[in-house]
């Protein structure tokens, strides 16, 4: 008998490892990956191009009316399509990780992401990344994750990050807008960031990728083979 199709929630804070765990967790066990932070930047950037203030919500409404966010996959990745065009490399500005924050609190933006996100998952087979997967998107998941890592090693990742697009960020700086999202994505009102009760915690910060990946994968093994490891 072939193992069941799990869904399963990795949560966390800004540069805590998800993105890159969930990717290659899901590679290994041959599921599709949805980073939903991708989405929310992907509005967000809409947003900025309308020029419509982060924190206006009614002219983010009607803006949402016309909007299409899909994700795509193109052999191993993931693109992310917004109205028909690939806005894999714009998400990632700086000037979308600032306002990303803000555009995410508006309950009609997490309304429109949490339904597509969850008829994405509907089938199993799914590794889901994001702020709110185990508690509200998918709280029967069959497996939680919430990483965790101290902030000075998320703020080297970050660097690293944009080192490999040509930026050079200063350390503190980085620290302090790493500080800031958290703040804000755990202290809004919608669905704040914060750890499922029967989320497994991990801690990062000293385990390199590969470790990651295989602390995820044992356990899901574990569990898609009914011994519960
Ligand atoms: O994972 P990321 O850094 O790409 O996420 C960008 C932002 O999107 C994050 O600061 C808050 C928001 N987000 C959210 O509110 N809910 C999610 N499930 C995923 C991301």
């Amino acid at each position: 008998m072939s193992p069941r199709k799990l869904v399963i929630a990795i949560d966390g804070p800004a540069a805590s490892g998800k993105s890159t765990t969930a990717r290659l967790v899901a590679e290994a066990l041959g599921y599709v990956h949805i980073d939903t932070g991708a989405m929310y930047r992907a509005v967000t950037l809409k947003v900025l191009r309308a020029g419509i203030r982060p924190s206006d919500g009614e002219r983010i409404e009607r803006l949402l009316a016309t909007t299409h966010v899909a994700l795509r996959r193109e052999g191993k990745a993931t693109r992310v399509v917004l109205d028909g065009e690939d806005v894999n490399a714009e998400i990632r500005s700086p000037e979308v990780t600032r306002a990303v924050s803000m555009v995410s609190r508006h309950k009609i933006v997490r309304e429109a992401m949490v339904r597509e996100q969850r008829r994405m998952g509907s089938e199993g087979g799914i590794v889901l990344e994001g702020r709110d997967i185990g508690t509200v998107v998918f709280p029967d998941a069959d497996l939680k994750f919430f990483m965790i890592a101290g902030i000075e090693a998320r703020a080297r990742r970050r660097r690293e990050e944009l080192e490999a697009r040509g930026i050079s960020p200063d350390m503190d700086g980085l620290i302090e807008e790493i500080r800031e999202r958290d703040s804000q994505d755990s202290t809004r009102e919608e669905s704040p960031l914060r750890k499922a009760e029967d989320a497994i915690e991990v801690d990062t910060s000293d385990l390199t990728i590969e470790e990651q990946v295989r602390v995820v994968v044992e356990k899901v093994r574990g569990v898609a083979e009914g011994t519960g490891a």
